[in-house]
């Protein structure tokens, strides 16, 4: 049987940190489904399908992620990809409260799915999209913390 995870998030866009859990993702299912949740309250940096490229490129060329883009609830698009597995980072103890509800919600939504929480390499738990849009936004150097395609994206688009 196939054992597929998804890895959901805003990817607003996509750090260092999440490409190391796409690929520790790799080692817990056959294939991982990448997906851009689209929240229409909120206006993003990047538009999904520039999301979706920038995932591809930080990832890499590997057959078994899939890249995908959902709206409503995880739970749901879940049931439709078949995922078993949820993949969460949790990068530091002020994760845990939002990604616990969530986790019991997910649980109740979809009974077959399990989240499954992964810490990120310890060099890369203080990167967020957050502070990589900030710092980029005032001309600082993200390069260590976004892969390079990622990077000139920031600089091209704060560079209007
Ligand atoms: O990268 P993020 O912003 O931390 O990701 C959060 C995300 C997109 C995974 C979460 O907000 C989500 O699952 N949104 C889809 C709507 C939904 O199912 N909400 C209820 C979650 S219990």
């Amino acid at each position: 049987m196939t054992r597929i995870a998804i890895y959901p998030g805003s990817f607003d866009p996509p750090t260092r940190g999440h490409e190391d859990l796409m690929r520790r993702a790799l080692a817990l299912a056959d294939r991982v489904v990448v997906a851009v949740a689209v929240n229409p309250n909120k206006t993003p940096l990047f538009s999904v399908a520039e999301r979706l490229d920038l995932l591809r490129a930080t990832a890499g060329p590997d057959s078994r992620f899939q890249f995908d883009a959902f709206e409503g609830l995880l739970a749901e698009y879940a049931k439709t990809v078949g995922a078993s597995l949820l993949i969460r980072g949790l990068r530091a103890a002020g994760d845990v409260e939002y990604e616990f509800q969530m986790a019991l919600l997910n649980r109740q939504l979809h009974p077959g799915l399990e989240t499954v929480f992964l810490p990120p390499a310890f060099d890369l738990t203080h990167i967020s999209s957050s502070l990589v849009r900030e710092v980029a936004r005032y001309g600082g150097d993200v390069s260590r913390l976004v892969h390079p395609t990622v990077s000139a994206a920031l600089r091209a688009r704060f560079a209007r």
